[in-house]
């Protein structure tokens, strides 16, 4: 028997692309999403990725009823959790949404996994849980210090986790911290929704780079960094993904719970990033040095052997690949002329029939539209545009 996985916010960037690495490694693999800040056409999209539809239940966490019926529906082994929000400065404006997101769903989710005997939780923390640390790299010892409501609120929850495992004995959780997240999968088919307006680095580059925005705005020239610019590690969403699969396998076969960051243990620099994406795209991107942007750290990279000595994870992804596949898929979303670009062409990956009939949906929702398509010549279009608010996970 396949091991069944909830995968909560799987419709969105993080969680798409490991529901596609969970089902190749063989997990029967269902999502709970709320669609409010994903597109309606990612189980077409997914389908297409994995060659049959995807089970997607409409369910919204802070709906403590909701989850609890999704979780008594079926034996599940484990419980990947992802859907939270993820903008800082939404998060400055909104704390009540956001602890009503990523702390309130958690504890429902927590509580209806324990109603259920569901035992085992992968849970998505995040770097920013480090603040401005000065110590680098960063190992999961360092001290927390969250300089915003949205890194409070990570903290709220690995706290909020451990007095549960504390409590519970028999629950088993792998807390993985990102550090950036970027990139897209090598079909393009999936990445991270084109939100407006973009904060983060990469999804600027990537309208800098359709003449979307004018310039990238550089936060900082005058850092203690090799170009006076602010250096993160940035790990393609294709190694995290990754590190959910072996943190689900080190819960479920070696029963071992575990807390980790998941980055490459590897910086570059705001320069370099725009060097790398302008060589993705084909032409150099306009900048301007401008203020430090509030809040933001020097130099911010993983150490990463903490993740190497129980998950035997490892990054593999390099930098070119992270700016490729991003503007690949980015530029097919907006349709762009990708002539020059480093690489524009998809790499195919053959579409299997999608048997969408056969979706779990709330009653009343059909099976969602937008079909994906190659034309003659091998390119993937799509019917649907997205239209996604920004930060969502
Ligand atoms: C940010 C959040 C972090 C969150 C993460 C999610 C802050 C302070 N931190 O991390 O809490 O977990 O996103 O992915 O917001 N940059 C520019 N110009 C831009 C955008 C970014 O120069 O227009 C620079 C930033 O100053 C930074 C680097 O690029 O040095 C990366 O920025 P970003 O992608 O926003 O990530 P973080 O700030 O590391």
């Amino acid at each position: 028997m396949r091991e069944r996985i909830l995968l909560t916010g799987g419709a969105g960037f993080i969680g798409s692309h490991t529901y596609v690495k969970l089902v190749e490694t063989g997990y029967d693999v269902w999502i709970v999403d709320n669609f409010e800040n994903a597109s309606e056409d990612i189980p077409d999209r997914l389908a297409s990725l994995v060659g049959e539809a995807p089970r997607i239940i409409r369910c919204d966490l802070r709906d403590y009823d909701s989850i609890k019926a999704v979780l008594g529906s079926a034996h599940f082994d484990a419980v990947v959790h992802f859907a939270a929000r993820k903008s800082v400065p939404e998060s400055e404006t909104n704390p009540i949404g956001y602890y009503r997101s990523n702390v309130v769903g958690l504890v429902n989710l927590i509580d209806g996994m324990r109603g259920a005997g569901v035992r085992n939780l992968v849970f998505s923390s995040s770097a920013a849980v480090y603040g401005a640390t000065t110590n680098v790299p960063i190992a999961e010892t360092t001290p927390l210090a969250p300089l915003n409501a949205y890194a409070e609120t990570k903290r709220a929850a690995e706290d909020f986790i451990r007095y549960v495992a504390r409590a519970h004995p028999e629950m088993r959780v792998g807390v993985l911290r990102y550090f950036n997240p970027v990139g897209a999968h090598p079909s393009g088919v999936i990445g991270e929704a084109p939100a407006q307006p973009p904060s983060n680095l990469v999804p600027v580059l990537a309208r800098v780079a359709t003449g979307q925005l004018d310039e990238l705005k550089v936060f900082g020239g005058d850092y203690s960094t090799r170009d006076g610019t602010a250096i993160r590690d940035y790990i393609h969403v294709i190694d995290l993904a990754k590190g959910h699969a072996l943190s689900l396998k080190a819960l479920l076969r070696d029963k071992q719970s575990h807390l980790v960051n998941l980055g490459t243990g590897r910086g570059y620099s705001v320069l370099e990033m725009l060097e790398a994406y302008g060589r993705a795209v084909g032409r150099n991107l306009p900048y301007r040095i401008v203020d430090r942007r509030a809040g933001d750290a020097a130099v911010s990279y993983a150490d990463i052997r903490q993740a190497k000595q129980i998950l035997g994870f490892e990054a593999e992804q390099g930098l070119a690949e992270m700016c490729r596949s991003s503007w690949r898929y980015y530029s097919q979303e907006v349709g762009v002329d990708t002539s020059g670009a480093d690489d524009p062409r998809p790499i195919i990956v053959e579409p299997k029939t999608s048997r969408l009939s056969s979706a779990l949906f709330e009653p009343g929702q059909g099976p969602l539209s937008g079909a994906i398509q190659r034309d003659g010549s091998g390119q993937w279009s799509r019917s649907a545009r997205l239209k996604t608010p920004p930060g969502y996970e």
